[in-house]
C-alpha cells in the first residue's frame, strides 16, 4: 500500500456511500486515463471479467475462431469458453511474446475467419505491436490486448493496453499496483460503453427494471475505487522498483539465467523478474532451494496448448513456450523486496546451479 488508501477509504466513509460505483470509481478510471492516454475506461470487479465482456461486445458468440497467445495465464482465455466459442493457440517467439509470424500462420488455418485476437503482454514486457497491429488491421481482426500484468509498460512511448480496439488491466493482489481485487477495460467508446451496460446487468434506461438482454454484476465497489485512487499515485514509483530489482538479478544472474528480452522501442514493467536456466530441471531444483528458506518463486506459465482443459484445440506452435517452459522461473519480485533478501536469494540461485 502507498499509505494515502485508509485517507480516500475514509472519505468514502464520510459520504456513507461505499457501492454501487461512486466518485472514487470515477476518479480511479480518469487516473487511468491520464496515465495510459486511454480514450475510455471501466473500472471493473476483475482482469477476467474485462476479458469476458470485451468478447461479448465483440460478439463473440458460439463456434467464434478466437486466436490466442498461447504463453500465458489461464484467465487470458477461459472467457473464450464462457462464449462457447474456439480458441486457436499460437506460440510465442524470442520475445516471449506472440511470433508475428505463427500469427499470419494461425489465420491461414483457421476453419473460418478468425474474429478477434488476445494478445497477453507477459510478465509486463511489450509485445511486437507494429506487426501484430499490423496484421489485426489488414486481416479485419479485433485485438483485445490482456494488459494485466503491463500496466506501467510502453512500447513506442504509447501505454500497453492502448493499442487494439479494448484492453484490460487487472489489479489483483499480486500486480504491480492492486486494489485487493479489479479491472480495468479500456478502448474503443462504443465498445466500453456497451461493457458498461452488460457490467450492470443490461438495465435499459427504465425506472422500473427492463432487460432486452442479459448482463453481469461486475463493477468495482467505490471504497476499492479509493484503493485504486492511491495506488495510481505511486504507479510509477513502483515500475522502477521493479526495474530496480531486475537489475540486480540481471548484474549478478546473467551467465546462469537468460533474462526475459525487452524489445528496444520498449519500456516493460518487469512485474516479475523471469528467465531460463541452460539445463532442463534446473529450474525445479531452485524453487525447492528458495522454498526450504520460506522464499516463494515458481515455473512460468504452463503453455494454454498444454493444459489438459484445451485438449484437441487447434494450435499453431514451434515448441517456444514449451522450451521455457521446461526450464523457466519467476524469482521474487515484490516492489519492497529489501536488499539483503534479494543477496540471499541471489546466493541460493547459484549455490543450486
Ligand atoms: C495474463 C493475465 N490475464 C488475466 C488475468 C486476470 O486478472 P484478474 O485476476 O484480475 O481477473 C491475470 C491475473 O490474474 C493475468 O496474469
Amino acid at each position: 500500500m502507498s499509505g494515502k488508501e485508509q485517507e480516500y477509504i475514509k472519505e468514502v466513509f464520510k459520504s456513507n456511500y461505499i457501492a454501487p460505483l461512486g466518485k472514487h470509481v470515477n476518479k480511479f478510471e480518469n487516473s487511468i486515463k491520464d496515465y495510459t492516454g486511454a480514450k475510455n475506461a471501466l473500472a471493473l470487479s476483475s482482469g477476467t471479467s474485462g476479458l469476458h465482456l470485451a468478447l461479448r461486445v465483440l460478439g463473440i458468440t458460439q463456434g467464434d475462431v478466437v486466436l490466442a497467445s498461447s504463453f500465458t495465464f489461464m484467465a487470458s482465455v477461459s472467457p473464450i469458453l464462457y462464449e462457447k466459442a474456439t480458441p486457436i493457440f499460437i506460440d510465442c517467439d524470442e520475445s516471449w511474446n506472440l511470433s508475428p509470424e505463427l500469427l499470419e500462420k494461425a489465420i491461414k488455418i483457421a476453419p473460418k475467419k478468425p474474429k478477434a485476437l488476445i494478445l497477453t503482454h507477459l510478465y509486463g514486457q511489450a509485445s511486437k505491436m507494429k506487426e501484430i497491429c499490423q496484421i489485426c488491421n489488414e486481416n479485419d481482426i479485433a485485438l483485445i490486448e490482456d494488459a494485466a500484468e503491463a500496466l506501467g509498460g510502453f512500447y513506442d512511448n504509447k501505454a500497453l493496453g492502448t493499442f487494439g480496439r479494448l484492453g484490460i488491466y487487472s489489479f489483483n493482489g499480486n500486480k504491480i499496483i492492486t486494489t485487493s481485487g479489479g479491472g480495468m477495460l479500456v478502448g474503443d467508446e462504443k465498445l466500453v460503453e456497451k461493457a458498461r451496460f452488460y457490467s450492470t446487468q443490461a438495465r435499459e434506461p427504465f425506472l422500473h427494471y427492463e432487460h432486452n438482454e442479459y448482463g453481469y454484476n461486475y463493477r468495482l465497489s467505490n471504497i476499492l475505487g479509493a484503493v485504486g485512487v492511491a495506488q495510481m499515485e505511486v504507479l510509477e514509483q513502483r515500475v522502477l522498483a521493479k526495474r530496480a530489482v531486475f537489475e540486480i538479478y540481471e548484474r549478478e544472474l546473467s551467465d546462469v539465467i537468460e533474462f526475459m528480452p525487452e524489445l528496444e522501442n520498449s519500456r516493460g514493467n518487469r512485474w516479475l523478474t523471469t528467465g531460463v536456466f541452460k539445463d532442463k530441471g534446473t529450474h525445479l531444483r531452485v524453487i525447492d532451494a528458495l522454498a526450504k528458506q520460506n522464499i516463494e518463486s515458481r515455473p512460468l506459465w504452463k503453455p494454454m496448448h498444454l493444459q489438459p482443459v484445451f485438449n484437441g484445440a487447434l494450435s499453431v506452435i514451434d515448441g517456444t513456450s514449451e522450451n521455457l517452459f521446461e526450464r523457466g522461473i519467476c524469482l521474487a519480485s515484490g516492489s519492497c523486496l529489501d536488499k539483503n533478501t534479494q543477496q540471499k536469494i541471489i546466493q541460493i540461485v547459484k549455490d543450486n546451479i
